[in-house]
């Protein structure tokens, strides 16, 4: 089993990797494991590869910088040839709003990192997938992309942008035999949502979602939201009329807008 994932430093990606190595303990696992925090990718890999068939191979890097990515993909396929699974998880989010001039860093940054870094993370990989005849390619979007949310204008556009993107894709690379998955998440305990102060409903620990993420992948699911009782709720969501959209949210918690200097 050889899984390339993309923001395993922490959180879902790194309850993924976690949740690869368990699952497969009885075959060997390649893991790329690709952040920006190297010290933490490097703390995974010491207590990963403390199962003797498992190897990290880690990329610490920013997935908005393209050559980086093609780098990685490169080395990795070099060492283990294609990668059965392209995990594109890495992502950010933050309360943004527009009438403020300086949260325009802010809607760049989160378009960069979660719809671009997506883009950058499986184009290396797709030739090569190609050629050894199938894969698969995984996106992490979110229950924010099927509506707009307030207070997080840019974070639900990016959202929603990757799961149109995944969309197309998924049509495109069906004559090859690459399948792609989309998971929308609703709310799962990690760095991400801890800064949250209101009421997160179906709340789900990290470590029970990635076995959920996991076994909707190996199922070669299309789309999926994940805790399923989010699933009815988006369903809903999507279905509603914009005016009764408009009056639900009205007293909606706001994501905080925090300090810029995580850009
Ligand atoms: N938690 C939820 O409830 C929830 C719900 C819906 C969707 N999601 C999505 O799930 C994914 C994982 O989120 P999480 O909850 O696990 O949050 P998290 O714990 O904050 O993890 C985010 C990961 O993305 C990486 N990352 C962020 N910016 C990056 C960049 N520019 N380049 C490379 N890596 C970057 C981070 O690593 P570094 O900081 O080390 O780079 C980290 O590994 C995200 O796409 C998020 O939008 C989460």
């Amino acid at each position: 089993m050889k899984v390339f994932i993309t923001g395993a430093s922490s959180g879902i990606g790194a309850a993924l990797a976690s949740a690869y190595a368990t699952r497969y303990e009885n075959e060997e696992v390649i893991l790329g494991l690709a952040a920006r925090r190297s010290e933490h990718l490097q703390k995974l890999k010491i207590q990963l590869e403390k199962t003797p068939q498992i190897r990290c191979r880690l990329y610490p890097l920013d997935v908005r910088d393209q050559s980086a990515l093609t780098q990685a993909a490169s080395d990795f396929i070099q060492h283990h040839g294609a990668p059965d699974t392209v995990i594109a998880c890495a992502g950010v989010s933050r309360g943004t709003l527009t009438e403020h001039q300086e949260d325009i860093a802010a809607f760049q940054a989160v378009m960069d990192i979660n719809v671009m870094g997506m883009v950058h993370t499986f184009q290396p990989f797709i030739s090569t997938m190609r050629a050894k005849g199938g894969g698969q390619l995984v996106g992490i979007a979110s229950v924010a992309g099927v509506r707009g949310l307030p207070g997080a204008g840019a974070y639900s556009a990016s959202k929603a942008a990757a799961i149109s993107y995944l969309e197309s894709l998924r049509v495109e690379m069906a004559p090859c035999n690459i399948s792609v998955t989309t998971i929308a998440p609703g709310y799962i305990r990690t760095p991400m949502t801890d800064v949250n102060t209101y009421k997160m409903p179906f709340l789900m620990d990290a470590n029970v979602a990635a076995i959920k993420f996991i076994k909707a992948i190996e199922g070669k699911r299309r789309f999926v939201v994940i805790p399923w009782q989010m699933g009815w709720l988006a369903r809903l969501m999507k279905f509603i009329p914009p005016v009764v959209w408009d009056w639900a949210m009205k007293k909606a918690p706001y994501k905080p807008r925090l300090d810029w200097d995580w850009l």
